[in-house]
């Protein structure tokens, strides 16, 4: 047999073999690493190839036609193998079983605190009214805190509100946790313009540790200065108030009090939500709960925050909001609020 059959021979036979060799592999590494055994420089193709410049000149261009045939069926036989890959890859994933029957893996649900369950509810009833939501810090200085609000420093009504005070290693005296959310009246009145129509709640501190009071807890304040603000508005605001949080026929009533950055100044007090007025261990049978302090605006008070107190009028409120909780739920110890207990923070 003339030489040139010969290899042409040889070249078809690499064909069958690399079709024999790469249908037993199982990754794309060791079918790519077949095919450069076959293809590559040094592979089984080159190598025979070796021998064709040994042929006379004009067998040469019929056996290069037939190598070229081979790489190519060799190349396309590769690419198959690969595609086949891939499919089963796929079809595997599809197959993969789903137990559908299984149980589905429980979510436990949270739910908001009862504080902020109320908080959100009260600031709700005061924004309906167009009130808006007011903040200051926590840390606070003694001026906002007091001196602002007509405290000035050994001013007895200090001693009401036994307060923590800030350690501070500057040595800047007065730094203190502010005892109550007036101070917030204070930073709005001093940053913007009357009308001025504002709810604060916030956390406050004091030294006081019982069963209706804790050295942490919040109030909400809410302010109020325009031209002609008047008493009968404040009442107004606050019987609305009471109305929807408690209930819609409680009849509330003005205290006169005394609070240094109101004049006049009145405690509010509401029916008692539970005997309806007529005496029970809850309002200690006297038929009225109180809410909170309340009053119209001390003109020393604008004075100190930059409003003419010949033009604008104002009246506050300030509340404890767990106590709003305690009397909307029937709680009697302050403390459940922050145990963490899951058994009563269930319940709301
Ligand atoms: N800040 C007072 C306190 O915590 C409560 C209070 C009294 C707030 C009178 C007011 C007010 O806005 O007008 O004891």
């Amino acid at each position: 047999m003339p030489a040139a059959d010969d290899l042409i021979r040889d070249l078809l036979a690499l064909e069958g073999a690399f079709a024999t060799e790469v249908a037993s592999l199982a990754s794309e590494g060791d079918i790519r690493a077949a095919q450069a055994r076959f293809l590559g420089k040094k592979g089984r193709v080159s190598d025979l190839m070796k021998s064709l410049g040994s042929l006379p000149g004009p067998e040469r261009p019929r056996v290069g036609e037939v190598a070229n045939r081979v790489k190519q069926l060799i190349e396309t036989e590769t690419q198959k193998r690969l595609g086949a890959l891939v499919d089963l890859a796929r079809r595997r994933d599809l197959e993969r079983v789903v137990d559908v029957t299984l149980p589905g893996r429980e979510q436990p649900l949270g739910r908001l605190h009862i504080l902020t369950q109320v908080r959100r509810e009260l600031v709700d009833i005061f924004r309906e009214l167009g009130f808006e939501v007011a903040d200051g810090p926590q840390v606070e200085t003694d001026f906002y805190n007091f001196e602002a609000l007509a405290m000035p420093a050994d001013h007895p009504a200090r001693d009401a509100q036994d307060t923590f005070y800030v350690a501070s290693a500057a040595g800047t005296p007065g730094v203190l946790l502010r005892t109550h959310t007036s101070s917030v009246q204070i930073r709005t009145m001093e940053t913007r313009k009357p009308p001025i129509k504002i709810v604060a709640p916030g956390v406050v501190y004091r030294r006081d540790d019982d069963a209706t009071h804790s050295p942490m807890f919040s109030q909400l304040e809410l302010l109020v200065v325009e031209e002609g603000a008047r008493m009968s508005d404040l009442k107004g605001v606050i019987l609305h108030f009471v109305h929807r949080f408690f209930g819609p026929k409680l009849v509330i009533r003005f205290r006169a009090s005394y609070f240094p950055f109101v004049e006049p100044g009145a405690e509010v007090d509401m029916q008692c939500c539970f005997c309806g007025g007529s005496g029970c261990r809850l309002c200690k049978q006297t038929g009225w709960i109180e809410l909170g302090g309340s009053g119209m605006v001390d003109p020393r008070v604008f004075t100190a925050c930059g409003i003419d107190p010949e033009k604008y009028t104002g009246y506050a409120f300030g509340f404890g909001i767990e106590r709003m909780a305690m009397l909307r739920h029937g709680i009697n110890d302050i403390k459940h609020y922050y145990e963490g207990d899951m058994r009563f923070l269930r319940q709301f």
